[in-house]
This record gives C-alpha cells, structure tokens and sequence, in this order.
C-alpha cells in the first residue's frame, strides 16, 4: 500500500508516565484519509497530529452524523509492540458506518496504517505496568451543508493518545445508579453503533448521577425499563450463582470487544455463560436469595470494571461486600495478560506491530 508520511518538524516532550490519565495528551502524528463520491475513500496518509479545520457548516457538527472506535497499543516486558483485536474493531466501525449512512472503507488497508502509524509513534506506547497507547479511528461527515441528508464527503483520521486508567477509582468497586428517567437507546435507534449522539445522549443522566456521588448510571431498556443493557459507556455483566451473564445484543446495545472477550475466555474456561435478556428485579431477587455474586463493566478503556453498589430508586445493594469479585479478578488478569504478552494468546487476538 502506498501511503505517503509527512514527518513532523518538532517532536512534542513526552508526558510522565507515572501520571497518565485518559485521553489528555496526543501523539505527533495522525492517520488521515478522505471520502468523495467520485473518488471513493482516497488519499491515505500520515501527517503532523494537528487541528482539524472545518467549515462552521460542516455537517457532523450540526447532525451528529459520525462514527468512531476505541483500540489500544500495548508494549509487552521484552519491548515488542501488539494492538489487541483491531480487526474486530474496523470491523465495528463499518458496522456503524452502515448504520449512519457512512460509506464503508477498506478493512485491511485501515490496519495496515494503524500499524504503520503505531510504528512511527512507537516510542509513545507507555512502559509503566497497565498503561498503554489508546487508539482513537474516527470518521466525520464533512460536506458544509445545512440541510438534513446524509453527507457527500467524509474524513477518516486516527489519533493515538498515552493512557493510564480509565477511572481514578482504578480497579476498585464502583457505585453505580440504576437510571429510571433517562434512556441511553431504544429497539430500532442506533444504539448498536459507536456513533457520537449515543454518548451525547449519555451525559445529562452520568452529570445527574456523579452529582448524586455515583460513578455511574446502570442504563434499563428503552421501553419496559427493566431489562439491564449497559453500565455508563461499558457493556455489563452479573455472576448469578456461578452463571456469568451479559444482556444479549437486541440492537439497542454496544457489541463490546471486551464483553466478547470476557464470553469466549469464560466458555474457555468451562463456566457457564449466557446471553440473555436480565432484569433489575431478577439482580435484586438474586442478591436477597444470596445469588448475586458479582457484578462488572466491560470495555477498552477500562478492561474490567467492578461493581460494588447498585442503587435503585430507594434500595441500595452491596455486591460482594464492596469488594472485587474473584472472576473479576481472573478476567481481569486473563484479558491483560493477554494484551501485555504475559500469557499466550488462545484464540489469535494478538496483532505484532514491533
Ligand atoms: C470503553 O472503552 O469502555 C469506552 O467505550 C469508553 C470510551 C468511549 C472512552
């Protein structure tokens, strides 16, 4: 593939890699690529990370028509580079693409530049245990337009940025808030795609709930509100007497990477697993019977999340006594074990940059 790089002039310092929050500090350089109607996805190329000019117009601010994705770039202890799963993840972004009326780009060529990106910022990927580069592919529409149709033109980018945790709790047991007024998706909207109004949608209900001294909000099903679907930006999942269970994929939920991860190393592992349809009484019901042994978020930015309260309208539940669960734990290990090349590879998630 031919894919021209401008190298940037000056090199911006490196940030401290003990102090790395998410998503604040950008590499030097990005991935761009354009879409036209006549010319189809074209002009791959790395460039200096720099600001995106836009007409005021331009149709993503105005209608929210854009997709993106979450990935991350690991350095293993003998100094080689992997990104984990990202064919999953193109694969999820044309998914979305096809979704928001996005033209759909080439799977493989997308990760040839990913990698070839990776390679050129490969001193970026973090070296303090459990950080890593997180890997951000967006798509925009771009035509500068007012009237509501889907855009013409698009940009693709990639921007990589050091992470450390994705929450200042870390891996400790969050409180959670069962939201009953707001819904994130419902049957039929575009809750299945990594688009920008689903996370847009998810802010005044997260902002109601940190107020409230939650860290986040256990989002119910558009239309009964009783079926569980996810947790903040994370996918969820409930050990109910040694069952491990994750809401099933019905359209309105993201198909998380993480969460299939978590599915496939759990049927590895011989334990019972299920995708089905929970509600908040049967979670409630289980933790009166003594049943509910576990409850956690997944997802890239975070891995795993414990879950060590759930608060739903006046009842408050502790899970496992405030404490992190042993499959947490274990997925835990097991999923960044995996990532960091502490552990083989069972299933070919790993992808070698370096
Ligand atoms: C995740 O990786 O868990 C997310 O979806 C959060 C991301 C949007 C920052």
């Amino acid at each position: 593939m031919k894919l021209p790089v401008t190298l940037a002039k000056t090199l911006k310092s490196k940030p401290d890699e003990t102090q790395l929050g998410f998503g604040t500090k950008f590499t030097d350089h990005m991935f761009n690529m354009d879409y036209a109607p006549d010319k189809g996805w074209h002009n791959p190329r790395i460039e200096p990370y720099g600001p995106v000019a836009m007409d005021p117009a331009t149709m993503v601010l105005h209608y929210g028509q854009g997709v993106f994705e979450g990935l991350k770039a690991y350095r293993t202890a003998s100094g080689r580079i992997q990104l984990f799963r990202p064919q999953d993840n193109f694969r999820r972004l044309n998914r979305s693409n096809d979704i928001m009326c996005i033209p759909r780009f080439d799977e493989s060529l997308a990760l040839e530049a990913l990698k070839e990106l990776v390679r050129i910022e490969k001193d970026w990927v973090p070296r303090v245990p459990e950080t890593s580069l997180y890997i951000r592919p967006t798509i925009f529409a771009s035509d500068p337009f007012l009237g509501v149709r889907a855009s013409h033109t698009y940009r693709f980018f990639i921007i990589l940025c050091p992470v450390g945790a994705y929450y200042p709790e870390g891996f400790n047991p969050v409180k959670i808030l069962v939201e009953k007024e707001h819904v994130r998706a419902v049957p039929g909207g575009t809750g299945e795609a990594k688009t920008l109004g689903n996370y847009a949608a998810s802010l005044l209900a997260g902002q109601k709930a940190h107020d409230a001294g939650f860290t986040q909000v256990l989002w119910l099903d558009g239309v009964e509100r009783k079926y569980i679907e996810e947790v903040g930006s994370m996918n969820i999942f409930f050990v109910l007497d040694g069952e491990v269970v994750s809401p099933a994929l019905q359209g309105s939920i993201l198909p998380g990477i993480t969460r299939d991860t978590v599915l496939q190393l759990g049927r590895l592992w011989g334990l019972n697993v299920a995708e089905r349809r929970i509600s908040i009484d049967e979670v409630l019901k289980a933790n009166q019977t003594g049943r509910l042994q576990e409850v956690f978020g997944s997802g890239t930015a975070a891995v795993i999340s414990p879950v060590g309260q759930i608060t739903y309208g006046n009842q408050t539940v502790t899970v496992g006594n405030g404490q992190v669960g042993p499959l947490a734990k274990r997925f835990y290990a097991a999923i960044t074990d995996i990532q960091y090349g502490r552990a083989q590879d069972p299933k070919d998630w790993i992808v070698p940059v370096v």
